[in-house]
């Protein structure tokens, strides 16, 4: 922690599920040196988790661990009496994040009753039970945020995407309602979507193709980056923050255009191949010039 890092969230306490990686990591401990106490939660990987507490409290706050399979309704009851009980965890909540997700990546054709039940499971069922058992903490907190990570696969077709995007739909759905239902109970509840975060679930879903595509992602990406765990943490921290309070009810794209760009993005790497294909004294200019929705001010130089 630097001394000069803001600590809006001192004196507050924040649930981040799945924190023990990803993004769920970074924000724990980005909140953390923002001032927060934090619940860290894990499926699997204590070691994981147990590191990221270890740099919580070396920024000088309050950490718990525990392990809850949100797809588990059993393990939420668990975790949410534990964090209720002063005797093991802060008995108080100001602050949930909601980031904790899983799924099978596989075309829709190819779903069965089981991945959907998992999934869903997980983002809605388990989101919502979440909600409800942290409100009555949220609402004497006077200030309680709830933030929803949600993906851009509501929003674009990704390949594989079809059962998580279902059920981050719904997730953004409820993020709605229940920004109408507590609202009026002072709890401000705001769904983030992000959009490519590199990490552990992308070099699992790209496999040998990940070095390739980051690459191809940051060349084109309107700001020339690949987004990390800390850079969408950032956002996250910002919703959670007292000045994001009329965001209620919505959903916050961070990803810096990356998804909206998207289809331009296609044309001009599209355009890009087309050209790299042509004779080594074709005019490459006059032809792209040719084309008025070609901006070849955002065409890589083509490749010697
Ligand atoms: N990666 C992306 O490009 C991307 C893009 C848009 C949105 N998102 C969303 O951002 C969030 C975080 O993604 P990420 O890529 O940072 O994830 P990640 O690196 O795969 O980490 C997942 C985290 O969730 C935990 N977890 C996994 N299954 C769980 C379950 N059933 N119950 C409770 N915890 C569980 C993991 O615990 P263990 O360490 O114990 O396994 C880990 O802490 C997710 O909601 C994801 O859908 C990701």
């Amino acid at each position: 922690m630097t001394d000069s890092e803001p600590t809006p969230f001192a004196g507050r306490t924040a649930l981040v599920t799945g924190s023990s990686r990803g993004l769920g990591a970074a924000t724990a401990k980005l909140l953390a040196r923002q001032g927060a106490d934090v619940v860290v939660t894990y499926r699997k990987r204590d070691d994981a988790a147990r590191e990221v507490a270890a740099e919580i409290e070396a920024a000088g706050r309050r950490v718990w661990v525990h392990r809850c399979d949100l797809g588990e309704l059993d393990d939420i009851e668990a975790l949410m009496n534990a964090i209720e009980d002063p005797a093991t965890g802060p008995g108080s909540l100001d602050i949930v994040v909601a980031n904790a997700a899983a799924t099978s990546f596989r075309p829709l054709m190819e779903a069965e009753p089981r991945h959907l039940e998992k999934t869903f499971a997980i983002s809605v069922g388990g989101f919502l039970r979440l909600v409800q058992r942290s409100v009555p903490m949220l609402e004497a907190s006077g200030h309680g945020r709830i933030v929803a990570v949600s993906g851009a696969d509501t929003v674009t077709w990704i390949p594989a995407h079809g059962i998580l995007a279902a059920a981050k739909a719904a997730m953004e759905s409820m993020v709605a309602y229940l920004g109408v239902e507590l609202g009026e109970r002072g709890l401000t509840v705001v769904g983030v979507n992000p959009g490519w975060i590199d990490g552990d679930s992308l070099k699992l879903m790209l496999g040998p193709f990940y070095a390739h595509l980051s690459e191809m992602e940051t060349r084109t990406h309107p700001m020339r980056q690949t987004m990390t765990p800390d850079d969408v943490a950032q956002a996250v921290a910002l919703l959670c923050t007292d000045a994001a309070r009329l965001m209620n009810g919505s959903i916050v794209r961070a990803d810096g255009a990356g998804v909206f760009s998207f289809c331009g993005r296609n044309i001009n790497l599209g355009v890009e191949a087309a050209l790299a294909a042509l004779p080594a004294d074709a005019d490459r200019t006059a032809l792209a010039g040719a084309a008025p929705s070609v901006t070849t001010d955002r065409l890589s130089p083509p490749t010697a």
